[in-house]
């Protein structure tokens, strides 16, 4: 059925696409200097000890050294690495074939022929921010109010309201190009953006193939669709959205250039790197300090221990910050149990709830496209012309095409706006046996919790204020890629339970356990083909279908697809350490303190109960900034 069938095949497209600029330049790498190289080096003890020095724990460490009285080590598994992988923008994914990555493969998936897939982190200081694909987008607010809304009796502010001014704390927004916006028509509102608070850049590139308004706007035809001003504003619909991109150097713009390189000559911020924390050390059930592996030790079991004064932060992002509860004994006790860890804190909820993004492949193209779309996208790999002028546009100027990265536009559509069955799969949804599509032996609390997440999605679906569908625009043909952005299926990131700390964990996305997914996948597909190929605004361009392929027509045809085709993973994990009440599964409560135990917070994408309907990186941002505030220092105070 078709070609193209996989990710990797879309990402080696995507890759094509630009592979003979990949080594264009050569970005000159900055010296480790102020790094702790060596264990014996490090404080005896520090204030906080930040675990992972990525997304969210290079934000923390940032905020929290600004207090120069207090004293902050982080440790990361990765290395202080620099590489033109990471700076390129183009294309978005040379992070994707770069060495920092972890090797983790999931467990085959039952319900997609039983195929495995690669679990994708970054593994370097700066996290998967430094391997991700610079989308900078949010959730809408209706997704953030959903994490409060587990939370019947407040006591901190997790909505919309309550983050927004974390989401403008977490980026510095550079506007593009006024004569690129002019003839892009592009649209935003800096009022939901922030200017100067923050080392990370949400940028521009200086170049925007000039079909992508053209595409744009033939999502006017279809009823339902807003055009909201600003992709920062909380709604769904179609709208432009920037780039993890510094402007100036017209690199990626990241954790480490944000938060670490500019702040590293703090005294008080120290990060060891290449050190891979084994434990966090408990007396009793207060955390009071951190077991690694130094640089350079190959033996797993020769840890060196660091003592934390205040609290023990675990940032190390959505696959391995349960992986760690787990191997210091938090965690669901039938777990711990059988991997011969002593349990210290029975919390079910610890490693499941898991989710990600599945993404479909729909590939469409289009036979006409009008001289007012050329240059369109496919030229930087069919017109060695263009592809050379763009190529010394960038090696000269740092601008023109080779400044984008995966695109600046996109649709994020509700479900109503897709779908002719919105009220028929809610109902369905609210009415199944929720538990049912939970692994056998879930913890009632971790059931109850599903529960409330799935009745809290089966309100949106037949709502217009979250969105569940989502198709980048690229100006040219379809990427192919299709994005379910609410998928109701939960899988499980555990400790393997033969020597756990030698074996990765064990992922299981357990895709496509709710059927309903199968059901909103399919309308996710008939959509879009709908949209491409039956659509009075397309006809002039000729659109024909790639994929799935016209062969593809009944609910049994579009499931079958669906198994063979599904990605269960955008590189979003979250959910496995939930921000939820612990009655309802939960691990860490409003404050991100882990339940029952003392001086431990969870601050990364681990701690999101649902995915926002986006990609995920610029909320991990917000939450990091907001933990920092939890936490109480730094952000008392004001950055120059
Ligand atoms: C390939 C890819 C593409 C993506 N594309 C986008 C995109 O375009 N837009 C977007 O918004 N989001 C994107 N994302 C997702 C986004 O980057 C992540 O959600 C976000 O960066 C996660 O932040 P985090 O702090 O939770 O984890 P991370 O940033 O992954 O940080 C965790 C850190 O902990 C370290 N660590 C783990 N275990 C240990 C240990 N035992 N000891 C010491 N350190 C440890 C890791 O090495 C890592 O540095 C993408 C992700 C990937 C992987
Ligand atoms: C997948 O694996 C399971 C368990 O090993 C097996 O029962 C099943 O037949 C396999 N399915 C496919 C499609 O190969
Ligand atoms: C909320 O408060 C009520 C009344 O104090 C209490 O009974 C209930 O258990 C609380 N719920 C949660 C989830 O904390
Ligand atoms: C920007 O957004 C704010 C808040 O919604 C709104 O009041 C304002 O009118 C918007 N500005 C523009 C130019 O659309
Ligand atoms: C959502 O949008 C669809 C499409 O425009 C419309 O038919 C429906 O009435 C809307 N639903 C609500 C609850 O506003
Ligand atoms: C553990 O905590 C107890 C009670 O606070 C204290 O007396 C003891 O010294 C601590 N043990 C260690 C090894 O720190
Ligand atoms: C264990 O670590 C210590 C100190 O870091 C080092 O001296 C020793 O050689 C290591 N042993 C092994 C077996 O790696
Ligand atoms: C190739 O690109 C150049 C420069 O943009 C353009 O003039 C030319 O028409 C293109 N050729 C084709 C075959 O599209
Ligand atoms: C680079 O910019 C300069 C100044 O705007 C311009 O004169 C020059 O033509 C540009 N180079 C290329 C290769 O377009
Ligand atoms: C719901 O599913 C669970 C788990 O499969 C099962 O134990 C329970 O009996 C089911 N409840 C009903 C009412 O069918
Ligand atoms: C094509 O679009 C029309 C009008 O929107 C719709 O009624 C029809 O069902 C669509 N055809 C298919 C095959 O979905």
């Amino acid at each position: 059925m078709g070609y193209f069938t996989t990710l990797a095949t879309a990402v080696a497209w995507t890759t094509l696409l630009t592979a003979n600029v990949c080594h264009a330049y050569h970005h000159a790498g900055l010296a480790a200097s102020s790094i702790i190289a060596r264990a014996q080096d490090l404080l005896p003890s520090y204030d906080y000890i930040i675990i992972g020095g990525g997304t969210a724990g290079l934000t923390v460490a940032d905020r929290l050294t600004e207090d120069p009285q207090t004293t902050v080590l982080v440790i990361e598994y990765g290395p202080l690495a620099s590489s033109s992988a990471i700076t390129t923008v183009s294309g978005g994914f040379y992070g994707l074939s770069s060495p920092y990555l972890y090797d983790i493969m999931s467990v085959p998936q039952l319900n997609l022929g039983n195929r495995t897939t690669a679990v994708m982190a970054g593994k370097i200081v700066g996290g998967s921010s430094a391997v991700n694909a610079m989308m900078t987008v949010r959730g809408t607010a209706q997704d953030y109010d959903r994490w409060g809304s587990f939370f019947p009796n407040k006591t901190s502010d997790w909505t919309w309201d309550g983050l927004l001014p974390y989401f403008k704390k977490a980026l510095t927004f550079a506007e593009p190009d006024p004569a690129v916006k002019e003839s892009a028509k592009m649209t935003y509102n800096t009022t939901f953006w922030g200017k100067g608070s923050s080392g990370v850049y949400a940028g521009w590139p200086s170049f925007q193939y000039p079909g992508t308004t053209a595409q744009m706007d033939l999502y006017k035809h279809i009823p339902g669709v807003e055009f909201p001003g600003d992709s920062g504003a909380g709604r769904p619909g179609v709208y432009w959205f920037p780039t993890f991109m510094d402007p100036n150097r017209v690199e990626r713009s990241y954790a480490r250039t944000g938060h670490y390189d500019d702040q590293k000559k703090r005294s008080n911020y120290h990060l060891i790197a290449d050190s891979r924390v084994t434990k966090i050390v408990l007396n009793g059930t207060t955390a009071t300090g951190v077991a690694f592996i130094p640089a350079g030790s190959k033996q797993y079991t020769n840890t060196t221990t660091v003592t934390a004064r205040k609290e023990v932060i675990l940032a190390a992002g959505g696959i391995h910050s349960p992986y760690l509860l787990q191997l210091s004994g938090i965690g669901p006790q039938r777990v711990l149990t059988e991997a011969k860890i002593e349990t210290v804190v029975d919390l079910p909820g610890v490693g499941q709830n898991f989710q990600d993004h599945p993404m479909l492949m729909a590939t469409y193209q289009y036979r006409s496209l009008p001289s007012s779309w050329k240059p369109s996208p496919e030229y930087m790999f069919s017109n060695s012309t263009f592809q050379s002028w763009a190529t010394t546009l960038f090696n000269t100027n740092r601008t023109g095409p080779l400044s984008i990265a995966t695109g600046n536009a996109a649709a994020w559509l509700p479900f109503p706006v897709i779908s002719p069955r919105s009220r028929s799969i809610s109902s369905l949804l609210t009415s199944q046996n929720h538990s049912a599509h939970l692994p056998p032996n879930t913890h009632p609390t971790v059931a109850a919790g599903y529960a409330a997440q799935m009745l809290s999605l089966a309100t949106a679906l037949r709502q217009n204020n979250t969105a569940f569908y989502n198709a980048v625009i690229t100006g040219g043909a379809s990427t192919g890629l299709i994005v379910d952005l609410h998928p109701l299926s939960r899988g499980t990131v555990n400790i393997d339970p033969q020597d756990p700390l030698a074996k990765t964990p064990v992922v299981d996305y357990r895709a496509l356990n709710n059927p309903l997914d199968v059901s909103i996948m399919t309308d996710i597909l008939r959509f879009t083909r709908n949209f491409h190929i039956n659509n009075t605004a397309t006809a002039q361009l000729r659109p024909v279908e790639i994929i799935p392929g016209q062969d593809v027509q009944t609910d049994q045809d579009f499931a079958d697809y669906i198994a063979e085709s599904t990605s269960p993973s955008e590189f979003h994990p979250v959910g496995t350490c939930a921000m939820m009440p612990r009655e309802l599964g939960g691990v860490v409560d409003e404050e991100l303190k882990v339940y029952g135990v003392n001086r431990l917070r969870v601050v990364d994408a681990s701690i999101m109960s649902t995915l926002p309907g986006g990609n995920t990186c610029q909320t991990v941002y917000a939450v990091a900034e907001k933990a920092a505030d939890l936490i109480g220092y730094g952000a008392k105070l004001k950055r120059g």
